[in-house]
């Protein structure tokens, strides 16, 4: 196995540099090896050409229906930790992987300049589909882009998206956003403290106003109660929506669309350009405003202005994007767990109460429902070269998952995994639910290394702020049967949402 054979070079540099240990193992070549066993020998459902292992997920095949955790995890209950697909329709072939070890050594060695598969659709129209309206494209955004072009993107925007102070600076307005959505529910609420309809909707309102302001600088008014139902806003909540659904069934799925433009393909290709135009909309208003702003209110947009005009546009269109329904859901999924964990729920608004400047178990309850209902389940990268992984020829050009939900939910590794409990997250050495005692590579909500999730600090903060306006504002409990959760290229959390929200006295 590959940890094996490379373990002793992981001890030599883990010292302490990450970025020592992360090109001293990405110039490590498999060398041949006689016991390797070959990629076809990777376990996984029967093969044909072509199709692969499609006619296994088709009515009346083995696989049928399976989905989300119980179905990644009957994957890995028949074929072990390692799960070989085949090329399907043009999808690249694709091993599914719950084995940490392994993961760690993937994403550390593809860690300098790593490929993320997926979103190909998206990746067609902004550049060929484009260039064929007669546009000239260069960069395309974070998303969509790979190699030197994602690189150089990557670099003018982390100081304005990373660094903590330039984030703090939201921290007010963010806060004016949790306080007029708190008042908005608290208006939409009906006799019985409920807010049934659309709340998965309402959720995303309030993520488009905070991810909004933080892109643009300036108030969308997504609150507005007389907001008509095709005025942009709620446009661009249900175009973000379709598009994490179209990029499903284009880009996670077998699809023909490689070959010839079906019929989603076209609606997908129209659903894009909605979208930027709808976006665009966005950033014409937060350019007008743009004027006479301090440094300090100035948000993505205006501070990336001054550096790249191209780049400004482009990044604050995909954090109109990629921040809305990510955000939404995992709010939602934090507050159903406070909901059937009335303990917890008390003592974190015991802690918000406080008013004390530090809010660790605010965090903790965050960190632990990205753990049980996290909103993305895994993560993936393209091999660039071959590798060994527990005794299999991975070889390059494979898109490798990670399972992180599923790892997560493991007692293996999170004693009690399918409890809710924030404290493992706040534990110490020796307690036997401390978070130190779990390989790092089991959870991760928000990626890993270069590639990671640019939105992680922004999103960290605009959840903390709401989700502490909320636990100060209300009790919230639930009743009824879970939530489902349907998976698409996200997790999405359906109703019927049985929350009430009942005033704090
Ligand atoms: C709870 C909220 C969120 C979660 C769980 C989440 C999760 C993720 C994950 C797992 C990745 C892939 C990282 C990797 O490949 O290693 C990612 C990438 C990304 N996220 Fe987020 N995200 C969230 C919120 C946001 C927000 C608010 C924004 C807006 C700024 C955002 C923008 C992006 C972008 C642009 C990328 C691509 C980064 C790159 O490839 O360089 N995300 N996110």
């Amino acid at each position: 196995m590959q940890t094996t054979r490379f373990k002793p070079l992981f001890n030599l540099v883990a010292i302490n540099k990450e970025f020592i240990r992360t090109v001293a193992v990405s110039s490590t070549a498999v060398k041949p090896d006689a016991n390797l066993k070959s990629w076809r020998e990777i376990p996984g459902p029967s093969s044909l050409p072509i199709i692969g292992q499609m006619l296994h997920f088709m009515p009346g095949g083995s696989l049928q229906g399976i989905e989300g955790v119980d179905g990644t995890m009957k994957l890995f209950d028949l074929y072990g930790p390692i799960v070989r697909f085949d090329s399907m329709l043009g999808k690249e072939p694709m091993v599914l992987l719950k084995d940490p070890e392994s993961c760690e050594y993937i994403l550390r060695s593809e860690n300098w300049m790593p490929i993320r598969p997926g979103f190909m659709s998206l990746k067609y129209y902004r550049t060929e589909y484009k260039r064929s309206k007669g546009h000239t494209v260069h960069a395309t955004g974070l998303v969509t882009d790979q190699g030197d072009v994602w690189k150089e993107f990557r670099s003018t925007v982390n100081p304005v998206m990373l660094q903590p102070k330039t984030i703090k600076l939201y921290a007010t307005v963010l806060d004016e956003v949790a306080q007029d959505m708190i008042k908005r529910m608290k208006a939409n609420r009906d006799e019985k403290n409920m807010i049934t309809k659309d709340f998965d909707k309402e959720m995303n309102l309030w993520a488009l106003e905070s991810i909004g302001t933080v892109a643009l600088g300036c108030r969308l008014n997504c609150f507005d109660p007389k907001l008509p139902a095709d005025s942009p806003e709620w446009q661009l909540i249900q175009c973000v929506h379709d598009l994490f659904v179209i990029a499903n069934e284009l880009d996670f799925k077998p699809s023909f669309w490689r070959w010839f433009a079906t019929p989603t393909f076209k609606k997908a290709m129209k659903l894009y350009e909605h979208h930027e135009d709808l976006t665009k909309h966005f950033i014409k208003k937060g350019k007008e405003q743009l004027k006479n702003k301090s440094d300090q209110e100035k948000g993505v947009l205006g501070k990336l202005l001054e550096i790249n005009e191209e780049v400004a546009h482009i990044m604050a269109s995909d954090m109109l994007f990629a921040g809305v329904d990510t955000a939404a859901n995992t709010v939602t999924a934090t507050l159903y767990l406070l909901a059937k964990n009335p303990e917890k729920q008390a003592k974190l608004r015991e802690e918000i109460m406080s008013n004390s400047e530090r809010r660790p178990y605010l965090r903790a309850c965050i960190k632990e429902s990205m753990r049980v209902m996290p909103v993305v389940s895994g993560n993936a990268r393209k091999t660039t070269k071959t590798y060994n992984i527990l005794g299999y020829e991975v070889p390059k050009d494979v898109d490798v998952v990670f399972a992180h939900r599923e790892m997560s939910l493991m007692d293996k590794h999170y004693p009690r995994a399918n409890e809710y409990i924030p404290e493992r997250w706040l534990a110490k050495k020796g307690d036997p639910l401390y978070y130190g005692d779990t390989h790092p590579f089991v959870y991760g909500p928000f990626g890993f290394g270069a590639r990671s999730c640019i939105g992680r600090r922004i999103a960290e903060l605009e959840m903390d702020t709401f989700v502490a306006r909320l636990i100060e504002n209300f009790q919230v409990d639930w009743f009824g049967p879970p939530p489902k959760t349907v998976q698409q290229a996200l997790n999405y959390i359906k109703g019927p949402y049985n929350f009430v929200f009942k005033d704090i006295k």
